[in-house]
């Protein structure tokens, strides 16, 4: 599932979306977009919701946040979890903890914290601290509800009538699994037409450090997910080896998987031939591979990257189909 763009537009063409990754926060961010109430539901909640109720005081986060937007991040935690120990949170209170939790750190004014690298990757306390005296800056003041009214506004202002009405249909039968994809008992076999999947990349992302806060926010004990970041290329291989078998238990006849990777190693490790190779054993037929030669992105700007000797900058996308009587 990762941060879930997939398994959206899949509900937005009608199709019915189930996802799976081993880190619960996947599923935080991806069941309120297949159920997302209205703005005005949303405006109501935040309304009601005692935002200088925190009590909590993690000290060391002031290091990314003005005091009082902590207490008011504090306080919104305090209210999730409270709601969801006794199971009484809604749709548009899950809306609100996604959208809060990919608001807590980035790069611009519309997050909650300071100047600091884009979400997806939180920086170290120690990193942080670097950053602000190098900027020389101290944590603004944020106001995280209208934040979270803001970004919910965008995130909402292109979503049609016909859209909410198709991701309500699709919602319904959708099926989300937080667990290992090597092992999805509750898919049945035969019964899915197509998975798209981009597994972690041997060890290149410490998905343990650039998730810490958001986990720290969700109350998630991050260290204990089995979270595959495999340094050697026989032990992945053997890790695909079970996912892609799997893969091959869960589709129907005809159905194809594309599997992607990117290149790691500078280049010197090519992932798609150990797929490629994985993926015959498994009883799949090679359809192509598609190979996306990418210039730099935003964010290989923000991590200093502007040759191509680090990152990601090529990577494959290796179509599989599982042919009828294999
Ligand atoms: C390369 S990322 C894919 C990210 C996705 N393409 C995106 O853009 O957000 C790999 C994903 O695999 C997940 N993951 C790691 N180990 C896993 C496992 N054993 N089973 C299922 N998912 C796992 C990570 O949590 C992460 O979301």
């Amino acid at each position: 599932m990762g941060r879930g763009t997939t398994l959206i537009e899949a509900a937005l063409l009608g199709r019915t979306p189930y996802g799976c990754d081993i880190n619960p926060l996947s599923q935080i961010f991806v069941q309120p977009r297949l159920n997302p109430p209205s703005l005005s539901e949303i405006e109501a909640r935040l309304e009601k919701i005692n935002f200088t109720g925190a009590d909590e005081w993690p000290e060391k986060l002031l290091v990314f946040f003005h005091p009082e937007t902590l207490r008011e991040i504090c306080a919104l935690k305090k209210y999730l979890l409270g709601k969801k120990n006794k199971g009484a949170l809604d749709d548009v209170d899950y809306w609100i903890w996604m959208v809060a939790t990919n608001r807590l750190t980035g790069h611009s004014p519309g997050f909650f914290s300071v100047y600091t690298l884009p979400p997806n990757q939180a920086v170290s306390l120690e990193s942080q601290i670097k950053i602000n005296e190098k900027r020389s800056q101290i944590p603004e003041r944020r106001h995280v509800p209208a934040l979270i009214l803001r970004k919910s506004r965008q995130l909402l202002a292109d979503l049609d009538e016909p859209q909410r009405h198709q991701l309500s249909v699709s919602a319904e039968d959708s099926f989300l699994v937080t667990g290992s994809a090597d092992q999805t008992p509750k898919i049945s076999s035969d019964s899915i037409a197509l998975v798209v999947t981009s597994p972690p990349f041997l060890d290149v992302v410490d998905y343990e450090q650039d998730n810490w806060l958001r986990a720290w926010f969700c109350d998630i004990d991050i260290s204990k997910l089995a979270l595959w970041q495999i340094k050697s290329l026989r032990d992945w291989e053997t890790g695909m080896m079970n996912v892609l078998s799997e893969i091959h238990r869960v589709l129907k006849p005809g159905g194809r998987v594309a599997f992607e990777v990117g290149e790691v190693r500078n280049g010197k490790i090519k992932l798609e031939t150990s797929v490629l190779k994985i993926g015959l054993k498994a009883g799949l037929r090679p359809v192509l591979v598609l190979i996306n030669d990418q210039i730099f992105t935003k964010t290989s700007n923000c991590w200093g990257v502007d040759n191509l000797k680090k990152g990601t900058n090529t990577n494959r996308i290796i179509l599989f189909q599982k042919d009828a009587g294999c």
